[in-house]
């Protein structure tokens, strides 16, 4: 039987915020240091910024940009990464057990920013492990404070005379996590993060400010967490945040192809914890959602080497660098399904990371920059998945899995651009080994023509892309797709994301 869905544009989700595309860069591995950063690469420009990858950045829509971490903020001393290069210090990075050399610092991640272009936006994480609310405000002077003061006048000295501007901003990491440096209960960083939220709007009131959630939804202190957090912080932040990463486990492929529903189970259990703190709280406030790190991560492989040898103290190593797969794009698909779908609380979120670290684009130091499979399906969303969400309601043929048990094979969701009226619809097959027929009806949509129908499927799910065979993988063209009579049909491939283009 053919997965069957409707859409009516009466029935919006909401509108995507364009910091839905947002992705990171941390001080982890080669994600800065001959990832977006190699002075010595032949296309290095005059700052030092390789353009091979600038022009892949550019292509992949990426708009927010997190930095300086991850698990590295919670050692960050941000005045060690500013003013003369030669003078700044090489320290040793505990989340990473590396050696940070201050080389990229926060005058060059903001540069880095105008070059990517006018969408990039940063969002700056603060120190709330070894640190607190005087260097979080020391922070906040020399970057976005005019002049006229100790800390604005020095970046100034150090040669940028504009303020950073900086207004989306992480109150610390992943403080619930136990291998966070300065890792604290949910009472603890509840009043930290307020105490700081406080501090940094006696600044500037109009900061944009991120409270930081849960690691992962299978963290023993989810739920309650947030919960006690947000009680102490419900009327100082704006966002509370998520970070979810997936893998298959012991060969479960279905169940890694279902990633999707733990992740929407996620987004809707953190919605329902704030609506019930501002239940609470007679508050008419929303808290929304800022899931700034998703993705695929073989987080097995990396606690394999956690804590080897190999990983004494070096500069820029080889770290979390993924290789990612056609099964591994599908299932990234499928997430930004997830993320779009919830579009109306959702309203940051970070694909983690850009460079090399669980990354769309892999380098190599003086040699090519290429894009993973994952590439696509981003640079696709980012491109097409702007407008308003239009509410999907599948029904589908359904498959059974370990995890999640019964299942829809169809993920979807579309989008639709309110200027032009063209509706995108992006969908996931989720059986490994069948197409899935797929019938929408349109309801008051003026849509006459099938503009393309793009797909990233692959006789082998475990195809990548790899320096020596870069363009192994990439997205093609799928005939026989039609629109008649207010119906678009289609057959999506086995294993594939697919993008279907209305006008
Ligand atoms: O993105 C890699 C790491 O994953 C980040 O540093 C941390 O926040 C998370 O655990």
């Amino acid at each position: 039987a053919p997965a069957r869905f409707t859409l009516d544009p009466a029935f919006a989700v909401g509108d995507v915020n364009p910091r839905l595309f947002g992705s990171f860069v941390e001080h982890l591995g080669r994600c800065v240091y001959t990832g977006i950063y190699e002075p010595d690469h032949p296309s290095a420009d005059e700052s030092g910024l390789r353009t091979d990858v600038l022009e892949l950045i550019r292509e992949l829509g990426v708009t927010t940009i997190r930095y300086p971490g991850g698990n590295f903020v919670s050692g960050y001393k941000w005045e060690d990464s500013v003013g003369p290069v030669d003078e700044r210090p090489r320290r040793l990075d505990l989340a990473w057990r590396s050696t940070e050399t201050n080389r990229f610092g926060l005058s060059e991640y903001i540069a880095f920013l105008k070059k990517v272009g006018p969408q990039a936006e940063p969002m700056m994480a603060i120190n709330l492990g070894t640190r607190g609310v005087a260097e979080a405000l020391e922070l906040q002077e020399y970057a976005n404070h005019p002049a006229g003061t100790a800390l604005s006048d020095l970046r100034v000295a150090h040669g940028d005379k504009d303020p950073f501007g900086i207004r989306l901003w992480c109150l610390g990491n992943e403080m619930d996590g136990p291998w966070q440096t300065g890792h604290k209960t949910a009472d603890e960083y509840g009043r930290l993060a307020a105490e700081t939220a406080r501090a940094m709007r006696q600044i500037d009131p109009e900061l944009e400010l991120v409270a930081c959630g849960s690691s992962s939804q299978a963290m023993p202190t989810f739920a309650e967490w947030e919960a006690k957090v947000l009680a102490e912080t419900y009327d100082l932040v704006d966002y509370i945040s998520l970070h979810a990463y997936y893998q298959p486990h012991d060969g479960d492929i279905d169940s890694f192809l279902a990633s999707a529903v733990d992740m929407e189970s996620f987004i809707e259990n953190v919605v329902a914890t704030c609506d019930h703190i501002g239940a609470r709280l007679k508050s008419k406030k929303k808290i929304n959602l800022s899931f700034d790190e998703w993705n695929v991560w073989y987080t097995t492989e990396w606690h394999e080497i956690e804590n080897s040898a190999a990983r004494d103290w070096a500069e820029a190593p080889r770290l979390l660098e993924n290789n990612y797969s056609v099964l591994d794009a599908v299932v990234f698909g499928s997430l930004l399904i997830a993320l779009l779908r919830h579009a109306d609380r959702v309203t940051v979120a970070c694909l983690a990371q850009l460079v090399n670290v669980i990354a769309p684009i892999l380098t190599e130091p003086g040699g090519p920059a290429w894009k993973q499979t994952t590439f696509f399906p981003f640079s696709q969303a980012s491109r097409y998945g702007r407008g308003q969400v239009l509410d999907v309601r599948v029904d589908s043929p359904t498959y059974e899995t370990k995890k999640f048990g019964s299942v829809p094979l169809l993920h979807a969701t579309a989008v639709r651009d309110p200027e032009t009226g063209a509706v995108t619809v992006f969908a996931v097959n989720r059986s490994q080994t069948e197409p899935l027929p797929l019938e929408v009806a349109l309801n008051g949509l003026e849509l006459t023509n099938v503009v393309e129908h793009m797909a990233l499927a692959d006789a082998d799910p475990e195809a990548k892309n790899t320096v020596d065979e870069p363009e192994r993988v990439t997205p093609h063209t799928v005939t026989g797709t039609a629109l008649q009579d207010g119906t678009l049909t289609a057959t999506l491939e086995p294993l594939s994301w697919n993008v279907i283009r209305l006008a």
